[in-house]
């Protein structure tokens, strides 16, 4: 037997008459936090019993399984919205993602540490609109909206205002507080605004959910002894919320994701760790009791052979927490020394001095003072090279003919050297 459930089952609703959960109107609706981590498309069990009276071929079940709910647009035409968790099967390639983890991150490699829930919107089965948020798979509360997009035939239909609620409302179900998101596009801004976002950061905006509004006078104070431990991808809100508070407010905010001053972090954290797993780098992060990060390091090392034993170090830390900058800043000096790192260094803005004295608390010294390097307002400022040596005797990391131009074993063979 083979039927269309969803059209016999799923009610139509218009946004306007959601519950208070909003997400009654359809068949299957999102799973609780705790069967949600998995990488399983969003599913709830006890619909799922509801269609079990029903012989419904596996195909159809996963046809099932996808449906949400289905939205009447304001020009009539129904809107199906889907929430799909990775791995997003069939449509890993219709949504937005960034470039350096699609696969792994669309493919579910990275489920246990980042929930990442798609919110898609299908119009005859074509998709039409989708956007996403991120979580730590572990830690919900902070999130950040990426990828939101609809399709240039299908805009300003209230695609995406749709998405963006059923979004939100899944972040405030597993007791999410702050949701943080950037643009340069007017018409998204105006669309983040209209669902309660406002302006934070430089272009970035933030949602604080209702009750959460000392999120920043309870997020970024002491609040016990913190740990230093690896960064993973699941930290890619987390960071993204020190990174995007505005304090500490130095001026270079992170070099080796060329983050300065108000520019915004997210997609940054995602291209630098992707890069140190290559065993280019560190990353190591501070976490507090209460598994809020309050700083992180990370260094990278120089590429080419003359620069092979020289890492570029950037950290931050939020000021609550200035006197553990120590630990963070030794763990990743031992790291860099682990890989053959000779000689750490750090660039910091002149103006900086509060990021000069962490720094001189982990024994880096000023080396150089480099003119006029930044530019700020309509005046230049000087940049600090502050430099401390982690190894003194290193093995090579290049070998000599890894590179273009050295004369090979065999060329020295043949002239008879
Ligand atoms: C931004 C974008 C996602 C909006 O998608 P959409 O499905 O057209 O948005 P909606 O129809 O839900 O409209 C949302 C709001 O924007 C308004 N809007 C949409 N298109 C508009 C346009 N061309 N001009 C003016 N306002 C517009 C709508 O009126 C609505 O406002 P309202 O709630 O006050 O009525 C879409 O334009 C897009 O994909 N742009 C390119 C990608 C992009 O920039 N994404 C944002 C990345 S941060």
């Amino acid at each position: 037997m083979s039927f269309t459930f969803a059209r016999t089952h799923t009610c139509i609703a218009s946004p306007k008459r959601a519950n208070s959960s909003g997400r009654n109107f359809g068949v299957v609706f999102s799973q609780p936090p705790s069967a949600a981590s998995r990488g399983l498309i969003s599913l709830s069990r006890p619909v799922f019993k509801t269609i079990l009276g029903f012989r419904v071929r596996p195909s159809d079940l996963r046809r099932i399984a996808l449906m949400s709910e289905i939205v009447e647009l304001r020009n009539g035409e129904r809107l199906v919205v889907l929430t799909v968790e990775p791995p997003l099967g069939k449509y890993a390639d219709k949504v937005g993602c960034w470039r350096d983890v699609r696969d792994d991150l669309l493919g579910g490699a990275f489920v246990d540490q980042l929930f990442t829930p798609y919110f898609i919107g299908e119009i005859d089965g074509e998709v039409v609109g989708s956007l996403s948020y991120y979580v730590a798979t572990d830690r919900r509360g902070v999130g950040v909206i990426e990828f939101v997009a609809t399709d240039e035939n299908h805009r300003n239909k209230g695609i995406a205002s749709i998405l963006m609620k059923s979004a939100i409302e899944r972040f405030l179900e597993d007791e999410g507080q702050a949701l943080y998101l950037c643009t340069t596009n007017p018409i998204a801004g105006h669309l983040y605004e209209r669902h309660g976002f406002t302006y934070h950061v430089g272009d970035g905006m933030r949602y604080l959910a209702q009750g959460a509004e000392a999120f920043d006078r309870e997020r970024w104070v002491h609040q016990g002894e913190a740990t230093v431990r690896d960064a993973h991808w699941g930290d890619l809100p987390a960071l993204s919320a020190l990174y995007n508070h505005p304090e500490p407010g130095w001026l270079l905010k992170d070099p080796l994701t060329e983050s300065f001053a108000e520019t915004r972090y997210e997609s940054h954290f995602v291209k630098l760790l992707r890069r140190l797993e290559e065993g280019r780098g560190g990353f190591v992060v501070q976490e507090n009791p209460t598994r809020v990060l309050v700083g992180a390091a990370a260094f990278e090392r120089g590429q080419t052979f003359y620069d092979q034993h020289v890492a570029e170090m950037s950290f931050r830390v939020i000021p609550a927490y200035a006197s553990a900058a120590c630990e963070l800043l030794e763990r990743a000096i031992r790291k860099a020394g682990d890989i053959g790192v000779r000689t750490l260094q750090v660039s910091i803005a002149a103006c900086d001095e509060d990021m000069a004295a962490l720094a001189g608390t982990a024994g880096f010294a000023q080396e150089a003072r480099l003119k006029d390097r930044l530019r700020v307002d309509d005046g230049w400022m000087d940049v600090l090279t502050y430099s401390r040596t982690v190894n003194g005797d290193v093995p090579p990391y290049r070998p000599i003919d890894d590179y273009y131009g050295t004369r090979k074993t065999w060329q020295h063979a043949r002239v008879g050297e």
